[in-house]
């Protein structure tokens, strides 16, 4: 006799829309996120190192790879695809585009996500700052200088010191 796989219901608001899906028991949150197409938050390391998973979940930015789908029951979650507002970038996406922040992009819906909630905790952060916040994304192309140079332009512009 097969064994029955068991489900249970997952009620969360997705880029300010309510969502209500079944999941398995043990689902992890980014493994449910791309099922349902939200394909930004990108599969790497998947042991919370790289931050190509990250998202913000009630504004702070976390490892969708470290976390149970069911974890996240009533939170509200922020994934790459939800911060333009009406076909208008972020700042943050505009800026990362204005200072070739942007190479092969694995890194970057995770870098920007994690900009995004320093911001909205310190909306005029030193480099240093900066730095720091993007320490726990891994990017193997852009040597971190101009995604630093781009989260700086969005409150500072020409504050990066050479
Ligand atoms: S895939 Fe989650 S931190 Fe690397
Ligand atoms: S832009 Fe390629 S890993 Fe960061």
């Amino acid at each position: 006799m097969k064994a029955r796989i068991k489900t249970m219901p997952l009620c969360l608001t997705v880029n300010g829309e309510a969502k209500q899906w079944t999941i398995a028991p043990g689902d992890l949150l980014l493994d449910v996120l791309r099922r349902k197409g939200y394909f930004g938050v990108k599969r790497g390391c998947e042991t919370g190192e790289c931050g190509a998973c990250t998202i913000l979940l009630d504004g702070k930015p976390v490892n969708s790879c470290l976390m149970f789908a069911a974890q996240a029951e009533g939170s509200r979650i922020l994934t790459i695809e939800g911060l333009a507002r009406q076909d208008r970038l972020d700042p943050l996406q505009e800026s990362f585009l204005d200072h070739g922040a942007v190479q092969c992009g694995f890194c970057t819906g995770g870098m920007i996500l994690g900009a995004k909630a320093l911001l909205e905790r310190r909306p005029d952060p030193s480099e240093d700052e900066v730095r720091e916040a993007m320490a726990g994304h891994f990017c193997r192309c852009t040597g971190y200088r101009k995604p630093v140079e781009a989260v700086l332009a969005v409150t500072r512009p020409k504050k990066v010191t050479s």
